[in-house]
C-alpha cells in the first residue's frame, strides 16, 4: 500500500508503505543506508517469534541470535539509529536476559550502541490493563561514528531497586556499570524517564488494540521526531497495527512497515486509511 499524506502543512507528501514480509529476509535485500531510522518492537522470546510466518517459541539464546542477525542488517541499511522497544524490565528493574544477551553479543562483536532509554507506561488507574510490566527499554544501536541524533531527554540507566547487588547495565563499550556511579539515587532521575500514559485507550488509535502488543503513538512520535528529519525514511520491521507509520504520517516522514502476518498488514492499512481520512 502506498499512500500520500499531507503532514501538518510542512511536507507536501510522504510515502507510507506496508509490506507483508519476514523482516530479516526483506532487509537482506536492501542496500546499505537505504533508510534513515529503524524503529520497532520485536516479538519477545517467551511469546513466540514468527519465523517466516510460523509461530515458534524460542529460547532466549535463540532469540538473541535472531535479533543479533536482524540488528546487524538493520544497522547496515540504516544511515541513522536502530531502536528496539523491548520489554526489558522486570520487577527488579534489570534487563531481561534477552535484552542483556543481545547487547552483550553486540558489543562482543564490535558493535556500537547508545545508552538505552527507558520509558514508563504511566500509572494504570485500575491495573486492569493488559500491561504487566510498567517499564520498557528502548535499545539503541548504530554504526560506529554515526551521529546519534538523540535529542531525547530520557537517556538513562535503568532504575535499580534499592538493595539490588549487581547492576547489569552495560555502557557504550560493553563494560558493566561501576558500582560507584550506579548508586540508585543517581541512577534514575525521574525527569529522565519518558512517561507515557497508556491505559484507557490512550494508545493513539482505536485500531492499535487489535495488535496483541502495541506501543503508544506518543512513544513512536517521540523517537521518530528525535532521530529523523522530515522527509526521511523510517522503517518499522515489526509494524503490527502501524503505530510507527501513523507517527510518520503525522510528522512528514516516509514510512515503511513490515509484518509477517497478513492480518497485521491489513490492520496497518486500515489504520493508515483511517488516519488519512480523518
Ligand atoms: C510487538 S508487535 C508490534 C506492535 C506494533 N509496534 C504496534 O504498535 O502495533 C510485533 C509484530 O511483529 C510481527 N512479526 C513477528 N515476527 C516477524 C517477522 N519475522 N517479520 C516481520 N514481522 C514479524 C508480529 O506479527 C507482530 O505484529
Amino acid at each position: 500500500m502506498r499512500t500520500k499524506c499531507g503532514s501538518n502543512g510542512k511536507i507536501d507528501s510522504c510515502d507510507i508503505r506496508v509490506i507483508r514480509a519476514d523482516c530479516l529476509a526483506w532487509m537482506k535485500k536492501q542496500q546499505d543506508n537505504s533508510v534513515d531510522l529503524v524503529f520497532g518492537s520485536p516479538p519477545y522470546p517467551e511469546k513466540g517469534i514468527r519465523y517466516q510466518g510460523r509461530l515458534e517459541n524460542r529460547k532466549t539464546e535463540e532469540w538473541v541470535e535472531w535479533m543479533l542477525e536482524l540488528t546487524k542488517e538493520a544497522v547496515r541499511i540504516s544511515s541513522g539509529m536502530v531502536l528496539w522497544v523491548v520489554n526489558g524490565s522486570v520487577r527488579n528493574h534489570r534487563y531481561l536476559p534477552a535484552c542483556e544477551g543481545l547487547l552483550w553479543k553486540w558489543y562482543e562483536q564490535g558493535g556500537w550502541s547508545e545508552r538505552s532509554c527507558i520509558w514508563h507506561k504511566n500509572p494504570l488507574p485500575n491495573r486492569l490493563h493488559w500491561f504487566v510490566n510498567a517499564w520498557e527499554f528502548v535499545l539503541a544501536f548504530k554504526k560506529p561514528n554515526t551521529r546519534s541524533r538523540f535529542y531525547w531527554k530520557s537517556i538513562a540507566h535503568p532504575p535499580l531497586k534499592k538493595g539490588t547487588q549487581s547492576f547489569q547495565q552495560r555502557d557504550t563499550y560493553g563494560r558493566r556499570g561501576i558500582r560507584k556511579t550506579c548508586q540508585p539515587k543517581r541512577l534514575v532521575r525521574p525527569r529522565d524517564v519518558l512517561k507515557i500514559p497508556v491505559g484507557g485507550g490512550l494508545l493513539g488509535h482505536p485500531l492499535a488494540h487489535e495488535n496483541e502488543a502495541p506501543f503508544p503513538l506518543k512513544l513512536a512520535l517521540h523517537f521518530v521526531k528525535a532521530c529523523s528529519q522530515p522527509g526521511e525514511t523510517v522503517l518499522d520491521p515489526f509494524a503490527g497495527s502501524g503505530t510507527t507509520l501513523q507517527a510518520c504520517m503525522e510528522t512528514g516522514r516516509k514510512g515503511i512497515g513490515l509484518d509477517v502476518r497478513d492480518s497485521q498488514v491489513k490492520l496497518a492499512k486500515r489504520r493508515i486509511a483511517d488516519v488519512e481520512k480523518n
